[in-house]
Protein backbone atom coordinates (compact mmCIF):
# COMPACT_ATOMS: atom_id res chain seq x y z
CA UNK A 1 0.00 0.00 0.00
CA UNK A 2 1.20 3.44 -0.66
CA UNK A 3 2.11 6.23 2.26
CA UNK A 4 1.35 9.55 1.30
CA UNK A 5 3.63 11.57 3.35
CA UNK A 6 3.14 15.84 3.55
CA UNK A 7 6.56 17.57 4.21
CA UNK A 8 5.30 20.60 5.97
CA UNK A 9 6.48 23.39 8.40
CA UNK A 10 4.51 26.34 8.89
CA UNK A 11 7.88 28.57 8.78
CA UNK A 12 9.50 29.12 5.34
CA UNK A 13 12.90 28.33 4.02
CA UNK A 14 13.35 25.64 7.26
CA UNK A 15 14.66 23.24 4.56
CA UNK A 16 11.35 21.52 3.57
CA UNK A 17 12.35 21.08 -0.22
CA UNK A 18 15.88 19.66 1.17
CA UNK A 19 14.57 17.36 3.52
CA UNK A 20 12.18 15.64 0.65
CA UNK A 21 14.65 15.20 -1.57
CA UNK A 22 17.17 13.60 0.39
CA UNK A 23 14.59 11.59 2.83
CA UNK A 24 13.06 10.80 -0.82
CA UNK A 25 16.50 9.21 -1.77
CA UNK A 26 16.96 7.81 1.33
CA UNK A 27 13.66 5.74 1.31
CA UNK A 28 14.52 4.43 -2.39
CA UNK A 29 18.02 3.70 -1.73
CA UNK A 30 16.37 1.53 0.89
CA UNK A 31 14.68 -0.47 -2.14
CA UNK A 32 11.45 1.36 -1.56
CA UNK A 33 9.88 2.65 -4.84
CA UNK A 34 9.43 6.53 -3.79
CA UNK A 35 8.02 9.50 -5.77
CA UNK A 36 8.26 13.30 -4.65
CA UNK A 37 5.68 15.65 -5.14
CA UNK A 38 6.34 19.15 -5.50
CA UNK A 39 3.60 21.03 -4.13
CA UNK A 40 4.37 24.46 -3.66
CA UNK A 41 2.98 25.43 -7.09
CA UNK A 42 3.99 28.88 -8.35
CA UNK A 43 7.29 28.75 -6.97
CA UNK A 44 8.94 24.97 -7.49
CA UNK A 45 11.96 23.68 -7.05
CA UNK A 46 12.26 20.46 -5.85
CA UNK A 47 13.80 19.82 -9.18
CA UNK A 48 16.75 21.62 -7.91
CA UNK A 49 18.36 19.23 -5.28
CA UNK A 50 17.50 16.32 -7.24
CA UNK A 51 19.47 17.86 -10.11
CA UNK A 52 16.27 16.71 -12.58
CA UNK A 53 15.52 20.71 -14.49
CA UNK A 54 16.79 19.54 -17.93
CA UNK A 55 15.19 16.45 -17.65
CA UNK A 56 11.68 17.79 -17.03
CA UNK A 57 9.30 17.80 -19.63
CA UNK A 58 5.90 18.16 -18.50
CA UNK A 59 4.53 19.05 -15.11
CA UNK A 60 1.61 19.14 -13.40
CA UNK A 61 0.00 22.22 -15.24
CA UNK A 62 0.24 20.43 -18.66
CA UNK A 63 -1.13 17.44 -16.65
CA UNK A 64 -3.82 18.91 -15.49
CA UNK A 65 -4.68 20.87 -18.56
CA UNK A 66 -4.18 18.20 -20.95
CA UNK A 67 -5.88 15.35 -20.21
CA UNK A 68 -4.56 13.11 -23.50
CA UNK A 69 -1.14 12.86 -20.70
CA UNK A 70 -0.79 10.32 -18.62
CA UNK A 71 0.80 10.33 -15.19
CA UNK A 72 4.17 7.93 -16.84
CA UNK A 73 4.84 10.61 -19.41
CA UNK A 74 5.15 13.86 -16.47
CA UNK A 75 7.12 11.48 -14.13
CA UNK A 76 11.09 12.27 -14.04
CA UNK A 77 13.45 9.38 -13.47
CA UNK A 78 15.99 10.28 -11.06
CA UNK A 79 19.41 10.01 -11.95
CA UNK A 80 21.31 8.07 -9.83
CA UNK A 81 18.57 5.81 -7.98
CA UNK A 82 16.70 3.47 -10.09
CA UNK A 83 12.97 3.50 -8.30
CA UNK A 84 12.98 6.94 -7.37
CA UNK A 85 10.66 9.55 -9.56
CA UNK A 86 10.04 13.27 -9.36
CA UNK A 87 6.33 14.94 -9.93
CA UNK A 88 7.17 18.43 -11.07
CA UNK A 89 5.12 21.01 -9.48
CA UNK A 90 3.68 23.88 -11.64
CA UNK A 91 5.60 27.38 -11.92
CA UNK A 92 2.40 28.62 -13.98
CA UNK A 93 0.40 28.60 -11.25
CA UNK A 94 -0.86 28.33 -7.15
CA UNK A 95 -3.61 26.61 -5.78
CA UNK A 96 -5.45 29.56 -5.79
CA UNK A 97 -6.19 29.17 -9.50
CA UNK A 98 -6.10 25.44 -9.22
CA UNK A 99 -9.36 23.43 -7.82
CA UNK A 100 -7.48 21.53 -5.35
CA UNK A 101 -9.54 18.43 -6.00
CA UNK A 102 -6.92 18.25 -8.93
CA UNK A 103 -4.17 17.17 -6.54
CA UNK A 104 -6.23 15.24 -4.64
CA UNK A 105 -7.30 13.38 -8.20
CA UNK A 106 -3.47 13.40 -8.70
CA UNK A 107 -2.75 11.76 -5.75
CA UNK A 108 -5.54 8.64 -6.04
CA UNK A 109 -4.03 7.85 -9.02
CA UNK A 110 -0.83 7.26 -8.09
CA UNK A 111 -2.11 5.22 -4.98
CA UNK A 112 -4.64 3.01 -7.37
CA UNK A 113 -1.38 2.61 -9.66
CA UNK A 114 0.48 0.55 -7.17
CA UNK A 115 3.67 1.68 -8.46
CA UNK A 116 5.35 3.35 -4.92
CA UNK A 117 5.49 2.31 -1.83
CA UNK A 118 6.11 5.95 -0.38
CA UNK A 119 4.64 9.64 -1.89
CA UNK A 120 6.27 12.60 -0.37
CA UNK A 121 4.88 15.65 -0.88
CA UNK A 122 6.82 19.08 -0.74
CA UNK A 123 4.39 21.73 0.70
CA UNK A 124 4.36 25.55 1.05
CA UNK A 125 5.13 26.59 3.51
CA UNK A 126 2.00 28.35 5.63
CA UNK A 127 -0.80 27.08 6.64
CA UNK A 128 -3.15 28.47 4.01
CA UNK A 129 -4.73 27.00 1.20
CA UNK A 130 -1.74 24.63 -0.20
CA UNK A 131 -1.12 23.72 2.82
CA UNK A 132 -4.38 22.43 3.24
CA UNK A 133 -4.58 21.00 0.12
CA UNK A 134 -1.74 19.06 0.89
CA UNK A 135 -3.12 17.83 4.33
CA UNK A 136 -6.41 16.36 2.39
CA UNK A 137 -4.39 14.12 0.09
CA UNK A 138 -2.02 12.75 2.94
CA UNK A 139 -1.94 9.74 5.72
CA UNK A 140 0.62 11.77 7.94
CA UNK A 141 2.98 14.47 8.00
CA UNK A 142 6.91 15.25 8.65
CA UNK A 143 6.68 18.84 10.56
CA UNK A 144 10.27 20.59 9.42
CA UNK A 145 11.73 22.82 11.92
CA UNK A 146 14.73 24.50 13.14
CA UNK A 147 15.76 25.14 16.38
CA UNK A 148 14.56 29.02 16.55
CA UNK A 149 11.53 30.06 18.26
CA UNK A 150 9.93 31.72 15.51
CA UNK A 151 10.11 28.46 13.51
CA UNK A 152 8.99 26.53 16.89
CA UNK A 153 6.10 28.50 17.36
CA UNK A 154 5.29 28.13 13.28
CA UNK A 155 5.43 24.53 13.91
CA UNK A 156 3.68 24.13 16.88
CA UNK A 157 0.37 25.69 15.33
CA UNK A 158 0.76 23.26 12.28
CA UNK A 159 1.06 20.19 14.15
CA UNK A 160 -2.28 21.88 16.34
CA UNK A 161 -4.08 21.81 13.10
CA UNK A 162 -3.05 18.23 11.97
CA UNK A 163 -3.89 16.80 15.36
CA UNK A 164 -7.17 19.00 15.91
CA UNK A 165 -8.76 19.32 12.34
CA UNK A 166 -7.36 16.27 10.31
CA UNK A 167 -6.48 14.35 12.84
CA UNK A 168 -3.64 12.21 11.69
CA UNK A 169 -0.02 11.77 13.28
CA UNK A 170 2.77 13.65 13.02
CA UNK A 171 6.62 13.53 13.38
CA UNK A 172 9.39 15.53 13.78
CA UNK A 173 12.73 16.66 11.77
CA UNK A 174 14.94 19.19 13.24
CA UNK A 175 17.19 20.87 10.76
CA UNK A 176 19.95 23.52 10.85
CA UNK A 177 20.61 22.50 14.40
CA UNK A 178 24.35 23.93 15.53
CA UNK A 179 24.71 23.15 18.89
CA UNK A 180 26.97 26.35 19.72
CA UNK A 181 24.74 28.93 18.32
CA UNK A 182 22.60 29.21 21.20
CA UNK A 183 19.31 28.44 20.19
CA UNK A 184 17.21 25.98 21.45
CA UNK A 185 18.07 22.44 22.44
CA UNK A 186 16.89 19.68 20.77
CA UNK A 187 15.11 18.47 23.87
CA UNK A 188 13.06 21.79 23.90
CA UNK A 189 12.11 21.28 20.59
CA UNK A 190 11.10 17.83 21.23
CA UNK A 191 9.47 18.65 24.85
CA UNK A 192 7.44 21.55 23.39
CA UNK A 193 6.02 20.09 19.92
CA UNK A 194 5.75 16.85 21.89
CA UNK A 195 5.49 14.59 18.77
CA UNK A 196 7.84 11.80 18.13
CA UNK A 197 11.80 12.91 16.44
CA UNK A 198 12.41 11.02 13.25
CA UNK A 199 15.93 12.73 13.16
CA UNK A 200 17.99 15.90 13.44
CA UNK A 201 20.11 17.69 10.72
CA UNK A 202 22.97 19.61 11.16
CA UNK A 203 23.76 23.24 9.98
CA UNK A 204 26.45 22.15 7.30
CA UNK A 205 27.38 23.56 4.42
CA UNK A 206 28.15 20.59 2.49
CA UNK A 207 24.57 20.41 2.27
CA UNK A 208 24.31 23.66 0.51
CA UNK A 209 27.06 22.70 -1.82
CA UNK A 210 25.12 19.48 -2.94
CA UNK A 211 21.86 21.22 -3.75
CA UNK A 212 23.91 23.29 -6.34
CA UNK A 213 25.32 20.57 -7.57
CA UNK A 214 21.29 18.97 -7.85
CA UNK A 215 23.00 15.33 -6.10
CA UNK A 216 21.67 14.97 -2.80
CA UNK A 217 23.64 14.58 0.12
CA UNK A 218 21.84 11.20 1.20
CA UNK A 219 24.36 10.10 -2.00
CA UNK A 220 27.43 10.48 0.10
CA UNK A 221 27.17 8.58 3.04
CA UNK A 222 30.35 9.28 3.95
CA UNK A 223 29.61 12.70 5.16
CA UNK A 224 27.61 12.99 8.21
CA UNK A 225 24.68 14.63 7.01
CA UNK A 226 24.15 11.76 4.18
CA UNK A 227 24.33 9.28 7.17
CA UNK A 228 21.62 11.22 9.45
CA UNK A 229 19.25 11.40 6.29
CA UNK A 230 19.27 7.23 5.86
CA UNK A 231 18.66 6.95 9.58
CA UNK A 232 15.52 9.23 9.09
CA UNK A 233 14.49 6.69 6.48
CA UNK A 234 15.14 3.73 8.39
CA UNK A 235 12.70 4.91 11.26
CA UNK A 236 10.18 5.61 8.71
CA UNK A 237 10.39 2.19 7.15
CA UNK A 238 10.89 0.54 10.46
CA UNK A 239 8.50 3.25 12.09
CA UNK A 240 11.24 3.97 14.84
CA UNK A 241 12.55 6.93 16.58
CA UNK A 242 16.44 6.25 16.85
CA UNK A 243 18.52 8.76 16.70
CA UNK A 244 21.87 8.93 14.35
CA UNK A 245 24.72 7.07 16.19
CA UNK A 246 28.12 7.98 14.16
CA UNK A 247 28.68 3.89 12.34
CA UNK A 248 32.48 2.53 12.78
CA UNK A 249 33.31 2.53 9.21
CA UNK A 250 32.18 6.57 9.21
CA UNK A 251 34.73 6.89 11.77
CA UNK A 252 37.52 4.99 9.34
CA UNK A 253 36.42 7.21 6.64
CA UNK A 254 36.91 10.05 8.68
CA UNK A 255 40.44 10.65 7.33
CA UNK A 256 39.06 10.63 3.24
CA UNK A 257 36.64 13.70 4.18
CA UNK A 258 38.66 17.00 3.32
CA UNK A 259 39.51 19.38 6.20
CA UNK A 260 37.27 22.19 5.90
CA UNK A 261 34.16 19.37 6.06
CA UNK A 262 36.23 17.88 9.17
CA UNK A 263 36.22 21.40 10.69
CA UNK A 264 32.53 22.03 10.41
CA UNK A 265 31.26 18.92 11.78
CA UNK A 266 30.19 18.98 15.41
CA UNK A 267 29.71 16.38 17.91
CA UNK A 268 26.61 14.81 18.62
CA UNK A 269 24.71 15.90 21.18
CA UNK A 270 24.24 13.99 24.19
CA UNK A 271 20.55 15.01 24.15
CA UNK A 272 20.32 14.21 20.61
CA UNK A 273 17.27 11.35 21.26
CA UNK A 274 13.79 11.01 21.07
CA UNK A 275 12.05 12.28 24.34
CA UNK A 276 8.50 11.89 24.39
CA UNK A 277 7.61 15.66 24.75
CA UNK A 278 5.02 17.18 27.55
CA UNK A 279 1.33 16.87 26.68
CA UNK A 280 -0.15 19.98 24.65
N1 LIG B 1 20.99 21.77 7.46
C1 LIG B 1 21.29 22.71 6.56
N2 LIG B 1 22.50 23.31 6.60
C2 LIG B 1 22.82 24.26 5.69
N3 LIG B 1 22.00 24.68 4.71
C3 LIG B 1 20.78 24.12 4.62
C4 LIG B 1 20.35 23.11 5.54
N4 LIG B 1 19.10 22.75 5.20
C5 LIG B 1 18.76 23.49 4.11
N5 LIG B 1 19.76 24.30 3.77
C6 LIG B 1 19.75 25.28 2.65
O1 LIG B 1 18.74 26.24 2.91
C7 LIG B 1 18.11 26.65 1.72
C8 LIG B 1 16.60 26.57 1.89
O2 LIG B 1 16.22 25.23 2.05
P1 LIG B 1 14.87 24.68 1.42
O3 LIG B 1 14.62 25.25 0.08
O4 LIG B 1 14.92 23.19 1.54
O5 LIG B 1 13.80 25.27 2.45
P2 LIG B 1 12.21 25.24 2.31
O6 LIG B 1 11.64 25.04 3.68
O7 LIG B 1 11.80 24.26 1.29
O8 LIG B 1 11.90 26.73 1.80
P3 LIG B 1 10.46 27.27 1.26
O9 LIG B 1 9.61 27.47 2.47
O10 LIG B 1 10.82 28.56 0.59
O11 LIG B 1 9.92 26.25 0.33
C9 LIG B 1 18.63 25.76 0.60
O12 LIG B 1 19.57 26.47 -0.15
C10 LIG B 1 19.34 24.63 1.34
O13 LIG B 1 20.49 24.21 0.67
MG1 LIG C 1 10.63 24.53 -0.47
Amino acid sequence: MTKVIAITSGKGGVGKTTVTANVGASLALMGKKVCVVDADFGLCNLDIPLGLTNRIIFDLFDYFNHTSLSLKSVLVKDKYIPNFYLLPGNKKGSFVEHDPVLLHQVISEIRESGQFDYVLIDSPSGIEKGFDTVIQSSDEAIVVTTPDLIALRDADRVIGILEETIRFSSSLVINWYNEKDGRLSIDDVVQTLAIPLLGTILEDEAIITSVQRGKVITLQPELEAGMRFRQIGRNIIKQETKAYEPTKSMKKQAHLIPLPLKLMKHKRSKNDHFVRGMAR
